[in-house]
């Protein structure tokens, strides 16, 4: 991350370019470099921004900012994972239309998730597939039937009408249901892992069937059927990816400079008010949430003799010693943030997926002389 040291300055810049009327190209693919994107996303159909990631969004904005120093931004509490960006990635694969069940299948659908967007150096700790369907419960368990649901991962291309076939597939997950509810996950880690290294990702198969119930063949198969179709409602599915970026995760804790204008003598070194509106840098589309955020930064003096309110180190001390007898030959301190806190941010990526990121030392809370 050798572009984050100019970030809360960079993003000033970003502002006071748009303010002036420059060129904002430059500074806007810095700025998108140091979120650790390569081009400016531009979402083509946005998907309605998953439950869970706005609960952690949340969570991480009302943390108090103390609380903020302490959460390790590299850990995602909530799964207990190492981490620092959750996706969710839409399903884009297609219903396959069956010409001959072997049994009473009410549904097979390929699921795809198009994982490509994963940074090589990013290391996926948690990978958890979400099927939902569109009410709450499916009751199959009055005449004893219970729903069937399979799921396989594909290492074969298969032809078209053939999906079915035995071959070229590994069952994943075989569950019996009595009912299906809203939502039902799967920890698919070890699949995902596979589909960045070894194996082409093909995908997956979900299938759904009833079977069970008493005896006789006729009039089961009748309700069975009437099963299946209320089945049909089916909704999405969706997979949760959580990985782990080190060079935002490297970046915590370290000092940086400052980069300010000129100082009117009376100003001592201190926080002061920034605020970076994501729509004045044309990001809304993208971005979101949070709109904008108080960014902060330092600026002031840092003259002779340093007090503790000026939180500086021993070196600081001497140095302004040496500038009140020697101005010309030896400069002050430098004001600069000596505490910073992060923020997160939820934004669409270039495949319209929904990323909830964590980045270190976005706010300025205190400087120091330096
Ligand atoms: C996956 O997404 C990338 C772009 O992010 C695209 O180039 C590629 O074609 C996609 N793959 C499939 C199989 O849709
Ligand atoms: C998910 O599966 C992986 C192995 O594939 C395992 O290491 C991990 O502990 C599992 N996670 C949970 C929450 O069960
Ligand atoms: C120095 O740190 C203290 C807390 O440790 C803080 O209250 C104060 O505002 C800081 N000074 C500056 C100039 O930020």
């Amino acid at each position: 991350m050798r572009l984050l040291p100019s970030f809360s300055a960079g993003l000033a810049w970003a502002l006071l370019s748009v303010v002036l009327g420059m060129e904002l190209s430059l500074q806007e693919s810095l700025l998108l470099k140091s979120l650790g994107l390569s081009t400016r996303p531009s979402p083509k159909t946005p998907v309605p921004v998953p439950s869970v990631l706005w609960r952690i969004f949340q969570k991480r904005k009302t943390l108090p900012s103390t609380n903020k120093d302490l959460a390790d931004g590299c850990r995602v509490e909530e799964f207990n994972v190492p981490g620092n960006i959750i996706r969710v990635f839409t399903d884009q694969g297609h219903f396959i239309h069956n010409g001959q069940p072997q049994r009473l299948l009410c549904l097979q659908k390929r699921l795809y998730f198009n994982l490509s967007v994963l940074e090589e150096s990013e290391r996926l700790t948690m990978a958890q597939l979400e099927i939902k369907f569109s009410q709450n419960s499916y009751h199959a368990s009055s005449q004893g039937q219970v729903f069937e649901l399979r799921l396989y991962q594909t290492f074969q291309m298969s032809l078209r009408g053939m999906s079915s076939h035995e071959h070229g597939r590994e069952l994943l997950v075989e569950q019996s249901f009595a009912q299906l509810h809203k939502s039902l996950l799967f920890n698919l880690s070890g699949v995902a892992k596979g589909w960045r290294t070894q194996s082409r990702n093909l995908g997956l198969i979900l299938e759904i069937s009833v079977s069970g119930g008493d005896d006789a063949a006729a009039p089961r198969t009748g309700r069975l059927q009437s099963l299946c179709t209320s089945i049909d409602s089916f909704v999405d599915t969706s997979l949760l990816v959580v990985t782990l970026s080190p060079q935002q995760c490297k970046a915590s804790r370290r000092r940086r400079s400052a980069h300010y204008t000129p100082v009117t003598p009376s100003n001592l070194c201190k926080p002061r008010r920034l605020y970076i509106s994501f729509s004045d840098v044309g990001w809304e589309n993208w971005i979101i949430a949070p709109q904008g955020y108080m960014a902060n930064y330092c600026l002031g003096e840092c003259p002779f003799p340093l007090t503790a309110e000026l939180n500086s180190t021993n070196h600081a001390i001497l140095q302004t010693m040496v500038h009140s007898l020697d101005p010309e030959g030896t400069p002050q301190p430098c004001c600069v943030p000596v505490r910073l806190s992060p923020i997160s941010i939820l934004y669409y990526d270039n495949n319209d997926n929904v990323v909830l990121r964590h980045y270190e030392d976005m706010v300025v809370d205190e400087c120091g002389c330096r």
